[in-house]
């Protein structure tokens, strides 16, 4: 082999780094799924999960893009962080007041992007066929989960949003953040008892920790969807909870998962994977 050859199928081994981030991120589904990407597109890269604790955030990422990383994920608790360290952020990201994907740029400059909200609404609208326009939407607890898919669902044109939260005041702060974008209003769990809603999306981390807020009876419509951002290898509590209580589909977050890291891959790699055979893949994956 001459010597140029040899250069160059060694250079052509050299594979872009990403990574994802986060506390704790044992259990993280994301190496698996940018891996399938990678395979299913052709990109030749590498991606990693990483345990990291907020006090070494900064150290970490500086260090990975200083030797050549491309791009991170971040996720719980390092969103609003890695919001605040992007050299610039996406105007969703800046409505989201968190980043997970994080990009370096040509120039050198970080970009701070928020694929979470794109991502739900790609699994409501194209993976399950949900109509969002002129539904009412009701999302429970009021944290950086909920602020980060607000936007998304109110550009869909929804009859009206509803934010209930366990501390009222936080449901009610966030909604006046948004009020001026569509019908957003924010409340208690107790002020849900008579109404009806055609989709109710869990925000809250009690599905973490196996718990469920606290819902009145008849909370949904007929034909009404539950939809829990939380995933597991079992049904969450929410999840068992819409199927007990009529809901016409109770979902997981498995979809919404796969889809924002769809999102970064496009931002990262300018290609776009097929997500319906990755889902697909993950389900039959998960506990029988
Ligand atoms: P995240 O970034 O995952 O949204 P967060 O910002 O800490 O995390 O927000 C967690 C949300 O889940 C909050 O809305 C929280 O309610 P409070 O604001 O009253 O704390 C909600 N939450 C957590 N555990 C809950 C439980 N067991 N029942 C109801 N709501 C719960």
């Amino acid at each position: 082999m001459g010597y140029l050859q040899g250069k160059k199928n060694a250079m052509m081994t050299i594979k872009d780094r990403y990574a994802v981030l986060g506390q704790p991120i044992k259990h993280s589904k994301s190496p698996r799924i940018h891996q399938l990407f990678a395979a299913q597109t052709g990109q030749l890269l590498s991606y990693h999960a990483r345990e990291v604790p907020v006090e070494q955030f900064t150290t970490v990422v500086t260090a990975f893009f200083t030797e050549g990383g491309k791009g991170l994920n971040c996720t719980v608790p390092l969103k609003e962080l890695a919001w605040n360290y992007a050299d610039e952020n996406t105007g969703r990201a800046k409505l989201s007041k968190a980043v997970n994907t994080l990009t370096l740029r040509e120039d050198g400059v970080i970009i701070g992007d928020n694929t979470d909200g794109c991502g739900l609404v790609a699994d409501l609208t194209v993976n399950h066929g949900i109509k969002l326009a002129g539904s009412r939407i009701l999302i429970l607890g009021a944290g950086g989960a909920s602020r980060g898919i607000i936007a998304p669902l109110i550009e869909q044109a929804p009859y009206s949003l509803v934010i209930a939260n366990r501390t009222i005041e936080k449901a009610v702060n966030l909604a006046a953040e948004f009020c001026d974008k569509g019908s957003v209003t924010g409340c208690g769990f107790a002020a849900l008892a008579h109404q009806q809603y055609d989709l109710i999306l869990n925000a809250t981390s009690a599905s973490l920790s196996d718990q469920l807020p606290p819902l009145p009876e008849g909370l949904i419509a007929e034909n009404g969807i539950c939809y829990d951002l939380a995933y597991g290898n079992q049904p969450t509590p929410f999840v068992r909870w819409g199927l007990g209580h009529g809901a016409a589909k109770s979902l997981d977050g498995l979809g919404m998962l796969v889809e924002q890291a769809a999102e970064a891959f496009f931002i990262w790699r300018g290609v776009r994977p097929d997500t319906q055979a990755v889902i697909e893949l993950l389900n039959t994956e998960r506990d029988p």
